[in-house]
């Protein structure tokens, strides 16, 4: 007679930057992905690394009870524990790894680290239970664009991994970010952006494209331009922003845009990949995903575009990779630290 499997819970814990989250997924499967959105830093035009540290503090627990609870489990039936271990603000990732280490230890139960970034690709991986869902196959290319990272990752297995070009300076959701802060709106501003380029016209007005090597990117200069471009149109009309904002937004959201698919298209081609994923904040943006779906019809690729709750920071990309290293029994100690920058 065969013994029944036990199933598999892993709760995944996410604080790597202002979003706190913790997610339940059972046997690859997801039951919760709850997250407490940090509205304090919006009046600041950006995060404010020790308000994020408190307000993860405040957070961390009854989001885990509600992660828990939406799951229907007790934290007993859990069989590991993955938590972020970076690339974050250091303090903010103190706060999830230390929770993640005390209830591991109280539970007596593997603890699971995972790379942020790895967690962003892997997000692809996240299935519900009774959905048909096709999911990439290796090889497949990932442009994974956040508010910290731009990055072309070749994606050959689970957890192999490579960086095959990345930005120089700003992230693509940082220049996202900082042109919306120029416009005057809160933090974080992408998600505006995306709102009234809607309403435009993205032939209004043109921004040059930056000139870089090879798959790299970026941003900085850009954000100049566009800076010059605001400060010369309100020096002849202090209405300019409020007058033509619709136009000015869809106007540089397609600059970046074609910038980011501009070094994908140039890799897909030279390592003849044709599954082609989107995942990370800027993953999100409307125009990014339509033109990902048109490209993939023109090109002949699967193209694979995250949920929305799975785009921008979650647990459940937490929780997910912590699964699949769980089957590998890769496991780590409570002398597990932090780090701020750690590379896939
Ligand atoms: O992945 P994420 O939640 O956090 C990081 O790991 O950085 O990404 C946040 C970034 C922010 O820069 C935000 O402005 C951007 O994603 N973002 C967007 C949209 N939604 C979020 N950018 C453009 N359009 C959107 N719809
Ligand atoms: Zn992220």
């Amino acid at each position: 007679m065969s013994t029944p499997t036990k199933d598999i819970y892993i709760l995944g814990i996410e604080s790597s930057c202002d979003d706190t989250s913790a997610a339940v997924i059972k046997n690859g499967k997801i039951l919760s992905n709850v997250i407490a959105r940090q509205d304090i830093h919006a009046k600041y035009g950006g995060v404010v690394p020790e308000l994020a540290s408190r307000a993860h503090q405040q957070h961390i627990i009854p989001t885990v009870s509600v992660a828990l609870e939406q799951a229907g489990i007790s934290k007993h039936d859990l069989s590991g524990i993955a938590f972020t271990r970076g690339p974050g603000l250091m303090g903010a990732l103190l706060v999830g790894t230390s929770f993640a280490k005390s209830l591991a230890m109280a539970l007596d139960i593997p603890l699971i680290e995972v790379n942020h970034m790895q967690g962003h690709v892997l997000a692809h991986f996240i299935e519900k239970e009774g959905e048909d869902k096709v999911n990439p196959s290796f090889p497949f290319l990932c442009l994974t664009v956040s508010g910290g990272h731009t990055q072309l990752v070749k994606v050959s297995d689970y957890f192999d991994m490579e960086v095959m070009g990345e930005t120089m300076d700003d992230a693509a959701g940082e220049a996202f970010d900082k042109m919306a802060k120029i416009l005057g709106f809160p933090y974080p501003g992408g998600p505006l952006i995306d709102r009234y380029a809607k309403e435009g016209d993205k032939t209004a007005f043109t921004f040059s494209h930056p000139q870089t090597k090879e798959y790299t990117y970026s941003f900085s200069g850009l954000k100049t331009q566009f800076m010059n471009f605001i400060r010369n149109n309100e020096q002849k009309n202090a209405q300019f922003v409020e007058q033509h904002k619709a136009d000015i937004c869809a106007s540089i959201q397609d600059i970046i845009i074609k910038v980011l698919f501009a070094k994908l298209k140039k890799l897909a081609e030279a390592e003849g990949i044709k599954d082609i994923a989107i995942a990370g904040g800027v993953s999100a943006n409307s125009q990014l995903r339509q033109e990902l779906f048109d490209l993939g019809v023109k090109k002949g690729w699967r193209t694979f575009i995250p949920n929305f709750e799975y785009c921008t920071d979650n647990a459940g990309m937490i929780a997910i990779t912590g699964y699949h290293k769980y089957l590998r029994g890769e496991f780590v100690g409570q002398d597990i630290t932090p780090m701020a920058r750690l590379k896939i």
